[in-house]
């Protein structure tokens, strides 16, 4: 059977392969869950539309779902963000039904997207809320048919919790993001590492001595900053929320408005998942010779037409970089079309914290198939047996073992007895 897809090119299938199998070393615990899904078969006939950036650590995921009996059907979740020789293996080697080329426009991501619709899905796995928001605007016939969902992403979950508010969402989604194993480590130290990678491939400069500005001080914010001060970068971090301010100035950063940061600033990198970080105004501030990147899931955080009513002229100075000559007679550096650079200008996450971010996505997949009639048209946390879980297979598979409770400690945490 033909497996339908639209990618750049299957001639990348062998070198996409190699590239896949290599990430899959970095992640145990979806293989451990892979092999598992081959014998259970917990997802036998499924239909999923899922719709990740397509990665090697994607693609493994792909597999265990497919392990699981899914019928995959897979879509990029950013336009940047796909490598083509991960997409051409998928197709080929894999026989998963794949829609991503690298630099779409917006409406090849659209019709990538209608084309996992079209295939009538029982299930979505999104990252970005985009499926969900496309079905219920653009293929209300489709929704019927599907039992449940999850997401990936704090700015997914954030626009499905502002469905669920409004009373307009139809199906059951888990909220992979909000598990402990996923955000404490993919968007800390997986944004963390692979933002500084990003800027290093994309720029080649040093970031020792460098004035670096983070906006957002949430948990990719906490990575990215403490990435850029292990690398000599001196911090600056601005924030909205008292509390995440406090806890920057004592982690030992300096904490101001972006305005005043934007003058002092060689880099800024922006990770709030909210928009306009840098305005127009923040622009005209900036210094000769400025770059700015950002994390955050939407290209929203730049605030691009504004740089654009500033500019005179832009050119690509090379991959991932554009120039903007601005009206004040200084320069600006913008990284991966503003949109999420660790991803667009290198390769996302490393497979190991991938490893517990999709560990999390397949046993949700799984828990839905025989959770989903008893649960309502809601956004659901991941259940603690399954974060707890995950985090135990991975101490595993690191060699690390832990103490156990005693039974004498187990009656004193929960006793109100013994004091003073
Ligand atoms: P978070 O909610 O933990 O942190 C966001 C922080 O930004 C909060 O502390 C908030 O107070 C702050 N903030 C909001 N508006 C601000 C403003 N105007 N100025 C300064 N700070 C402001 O969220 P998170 O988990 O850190 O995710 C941040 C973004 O990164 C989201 O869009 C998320 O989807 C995305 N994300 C990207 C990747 C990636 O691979 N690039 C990975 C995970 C998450
Ligand atoms: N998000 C961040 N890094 C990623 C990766 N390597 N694969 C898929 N999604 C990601």
């Amino acid at each position: 059977m033909s497996i339908q897809h639209d990618v750049k090119d299957l001639k990348l299938a062998d070198a996409g392969r190699e590239a896949i199998e290599w990430a899959d070393r970095q992640m145990p615990v979806l293989r451990l869950i892979r092999e598992r899904f081959e014998r259970e078969q917990p997802l036998k006939g499924v239909t999923l539309a899922a719709c990740l950036h397509v990665t090697t650590e994607t693609a493994n995921l792909a597999r265990t779902l497919k392990a699981g009996g899914a019928n995959v059907y897979l879509a990029a979740s950013n336009p940047l963000s796909t490598q083509d020789t991960t997409a051409a293996a998928l197709v080929k080697h894999y026989g998963i039904s794949t829609f991503a080329i690298c630099g779409e426009d917006n409406e090849s991501y659209y019709s990538h997207i209608k084309a996992i619709c079209d295939a009538k899905p029982l299930m979505t796995m999104d990252d970005g809320a985009d499926v969900v928001s496309y079905l219920h605007k653009e293929r209300r016939d489709v929704l019927d048919g599907i039992i449940g969902g999850t997401e990936e992403t704090t700015t997914g979950v954030i626009r499905l919790r502002a469905m669920e508010a409004d009373g307009v969402l139809e199906y059951p989604i888990v909220a992979v993001n909000d598990a402990s194993t996923k955000h404490l480590f993919d968007n800390r130290y997986g944004t963390g590492q692979s933002t500084m990678d990003a800027v290093m491939r994309a720029t080649n400069v040093l970031i020792a001595g460098k004035v670096v500005v983070v906006a957002g001080y949430g948990w990719c914010g906490k990575g990215v900053a403490s990435r850029a001060k292990g690398l000599g970068a001196n911090v600056i971090v601005t924030e909205i929320n008292p509390i995440a301010a406090l806890e920057a100035v004592m982690d030992g950063f300096r904490v101001m408005p972006m305005i005043e940061a934007a003058p002092l600033a060689d880099i800024v990198l922006t990770v709030t998942g909210n928009t306009t970080i840098v305005s127009g105004d923040v622009f005209a501030a900036l210094k000769d010779g400025a770059i700015v990147a950002n994390s955050g899931h939407f290209n929203v955080e730049i605030d691009i037409p504004a740089l654009e009513a500033q500019t005179i002229s832009r050119k690509t100075i090379r991959d991932h970089i554009e120039e903007f000559s601005l009206v004040n007679g200084r320069s600006v550096y913008l990284l991966g079309e503003g949109r999420l650079v660790n991803l667009a200008a290198a390769e996302g996450h490393p497979g190991a914290v991938m490893d517990m971010s999709f560990a999390n996505q397949a046993l949700c997949a799984e828990y839905m198939m025989t959770n989903a009639k008893s649960l309502e048209k809601k956004v659901y946390s991941v259940p603690l047996p399954i974060d707890e879980e995950i985090a135990r297979l991975k101490l595993h598979s690191m060699g690390i073992s832990v103490d156990l409770l005693t039974a004498k400690q187990e009656k004193y945490l929960t006793s109100w007895e013994e004091g003073t």
